[in-house]
């Protein structure tokens, strides 16, 4: 898979792309990332990529005609379909199940604003789609492309180990992940439950299953109420929230 970014600064990019799974995938040729400065792509002496807001105002704007350039010559780069999104605090929330969706396509152009954002034409003539990290403001769309390479990467085949696979994580099916716990078993008085110990791995699943479905309620319900749950997962659901009224009884 190839990732674009059109960015006034690449460096931000290359640096943070080469730790951890997305530097393996890269060195393995799994992922290639390709980057580009629109201002490499201006005309003027003194390489002007903004300009001040018609109609007056703080900030600058982002130029149109070197962020369309550099949007042209990141497509000519490479034959195949380009998806061409704008990082913008005003495009759709990115989810998970987005990421999967990208993660089967071949190419992912990104545009990264900065200062008030680009000029408005381009967003209707060059871009496909805007995509949003979340309702807040950061000052550039760097981290945000950074957030979408790394978070479909992981999900491209043979990325992740069989033992790290992310199929069991958070969002993959609908629900959080469960509780996770490594060594010492105890630690100042807490220990890891029981179960995890046990070696029963039937029993180990029903319990993560359990905790999944558990935390989920509790945490993100608005999540539930999107599944259609099995009859066993019903059950799981009814012995968490007798044992949480337990635990609490216990502390009273
Ligand atoms: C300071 S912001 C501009 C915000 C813009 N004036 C607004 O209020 O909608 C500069 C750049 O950061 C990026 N950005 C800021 N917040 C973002 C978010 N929540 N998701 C994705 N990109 C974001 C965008 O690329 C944006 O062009």
């Amino acid at each position: 898979m190839r990732f674009d970014v059109v960015t006034l600064f690449p460096e931000m990019i290359a640096e943070a792309a080469r730790y951890g799974v997305t530097g393996k995938a890269i060195e393995r040729g799994i992922v290639r990332l390709g980057l580009w400065n629109p201002r490499d792509f201006t005309t003027d002496k003194r390489r002007t990529v903004d300009d001040r807001p018609y109609g007056g105002g703080p900030g600058m704007v982002m130029m149109l005609q070197p962020l369309r350039q550099a949007i042209r010559a990141a497509k000519a780069a490479e034959p195949g379909m380009v998806r061409v999104a704008y990082l913008s605090p005003q495009g759709v929330k990115l989810r998970q199940t987005d990421f999967i969706g990208f993660s089967k396509q071949e190419r992912i152009l990104m545009v990264a604003g900065r200062y008030e954002g680009i000029d408005e034409r381009l967003v209707e003539t060059d871009v496909d789609e805007e995509w949003s990290l979340g309702d807040y403001v950061i000052s550039g769309g760097e981290l945000a492309a950074l957030v979408v390479i790394d978070g479909v990467t992981r999900l491209l085949p043979k990325v992740l180990g069989a033992d790290e696979s992310s199929q069991q994580e958070s969002f993959m099916q609908g629900l959080l992940d469960h509780p996770h716990y490594t060594r010492p078993d105890t630690i100042e008085g807490q220990a890891v439950p029981e179960i995890l110990q046990s070696g029963d791995h039937a029993e180990i699943e029903r319990w993560r299953l359990k905790q999944s479905l558990g935390r989920t309620m509790r945490r993100r319900p608005e999540l539930l109420d999107k599944l259609e749950l099995s009859e066993e997962q019903k059950i799981l659901l009814k012995e968490f929230i007798s044992e949480q009224k337990t635990v609490k009884r216990n502390k009273q």
